[in-house]
């Protein structure tokens, strides 16, 4: 069991916040350098280290950054092949931008991206090509995200071409199979984007980004646009094709129940850190981090018997072009202590491959 912190008010009367900011940047530069040194995890398909994205909000004129909003700041994971990863969080702390900067949709700031084994972090645009086939995504949006003069057929075939994926006589049997695969009737080849619901809509795009055979997709909110009734349908499609193509899922979602049933891990986001990490039962059953306690807290309780004990967390998110010192999340935390005020937690191991960012609880 992880043990509780014992820390004393007292210890922080004095407490000189910068010379200690810049002892924790040396410490985290550091370990971020002692990190760099370490072989890749061979049995991960994707190990995500110290990642990065700051997006410049003020600039001189000779192009220094004056301003930068960190919308991913120093966040680590590893997925197994065949595995799903869900990353929750309030809107804003950095769930979108973290998936597609994994991608290289954006460039990272810094940071190692392995790949099956190898760092993708600094990879060219003409190199991502090449990989392209192996790393698809699929946006929240289905109707803005289809070309709308395309056929389905055509909106399919293209990638399969471009990525020579089959010979160019077998494309439409090819297409076709994906369609089938996906709960698309073989009369849709013909028919355009908006003849279809948004349901339909969300299994042509899971089509199109399985018609070049990936190895891992970002799935960021794929269902939070679509009615309910559908929603749970998109969901089984995902599973099955994941069962069938030993597809690695990186799942972006807002909605706990659906994260739940969909994961094999869970990552909890707090302003572009990633606060609490681990498999889905030690997380739902074993939250550590604060934060994760009160998102958790709101997911309804199917037991009538069990009362749930909401927790309501007070303030508004901060920005994250203004992070607060210490721990991002102490103004808002219920266990806040006066360390967190000036003190970032280190994110730490507590039980094998359960990880978590808080004071509460021990470094290992
Ligand atoms: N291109 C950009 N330029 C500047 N800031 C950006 C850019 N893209 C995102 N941001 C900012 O980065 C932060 C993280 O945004 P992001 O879209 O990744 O959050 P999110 O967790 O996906 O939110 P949501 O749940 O609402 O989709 C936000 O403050 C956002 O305003
Ligand atoms: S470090 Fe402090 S403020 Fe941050 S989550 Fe833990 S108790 Fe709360
Ligand atoms: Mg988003």
């Amino acid at each position: 069991m992880t043990e509780e912190m014992n820390l004393n008010t007292e210890d922080f009367v004095n407490f000189d916040d910068v010379a200690e900011k810049e002892k924790e940047l040396a410490a985290k530069a550091e370990k971020i350098e002692q990190d760099k040194l370490l072989p890749p995890d061979p049995e991960a398909l994707l190990e995500v280290r110290h990642l990065k994205k700051y997006f410049t909000l003020k600039k001189t004129l000779m192009g220094k950054t004056l301003a930068s909003l960190k919308a991913v700041d120093d966040v680590s994971f590893k997925i197994k092949p065949g595995e799903t990863l869900g990353i929750v969080g309030e809107s804003g702390c950095g769930k979108t931008t973290m998936g597609r900067t994994v991608l290289k949709l954006h460039q990272p700031t810094e940071g190692q991206v392995f790949f099956e084994g190898v760092d993708i972090a600094k990879y060219t645009p003409k190199q991502m090509r090449e990989l392209r086939t192996k790393m698809q995504i699929v946006f929240q949006d289905p109707y803005s995200s289809l070309p709308p003069r395309s056929t389905v057929g055509d909106i399919l075939a293209e990638p399969v071409k471009v990525h020579k994926i089959v010979p160019p006589e077998q494309v439409k049997e090819y297409v076709l199979k994906i369609m089938e695969q996906c709960g698309l009737r073989d009369y849709y080849y013909e028919r355009y984007p908006h003849e279809f619901s948004g349901g339909q809509r969300q299994r042509i795009c899971i089509a199109r980004a399985l018609a070049v055979s990936p190895k891992l997709v970002v799935c960021d909110e794929p269902v939070s646009a679509l009615d309910v009734s559908i929603q749970a349908q998109i969901i089984n499609l995902l599973k099955k094709l994941q069962k069938e193509r030993q597809l690695t899922y990186l799942f972006i979602s807002h909605d706990l129940s659906v994260v739940k049933y969909i994961s094999d891990k869970i990552g909890v986001m707090y302003l572009g850190s990633m606060v609490e990490f681990g498999n889905k039962e030690e997380i739902f059953n074993n939250p550590l981090h604060p934060y994760t306690n009160a998102l958790f807290s709101a997911v309804p309780n199917p037991n009538p018997d069990e009362k749930g004990n909401r927790i309501l967390l007070k303030g508004d998110i901060p920005s994250p072009a203004n992070p607060p010192m210490g721990c991002k999340f102490h103004t808002r935390c219920p266990k806040a202590m006066e360390i967190c005020k000036h003190i970032e937690p280190a994110y730490t191991e507590q039980e094998p491959g359960h990880f978590v960012a808080c004071h509460c609880y021990q470094e290992k």
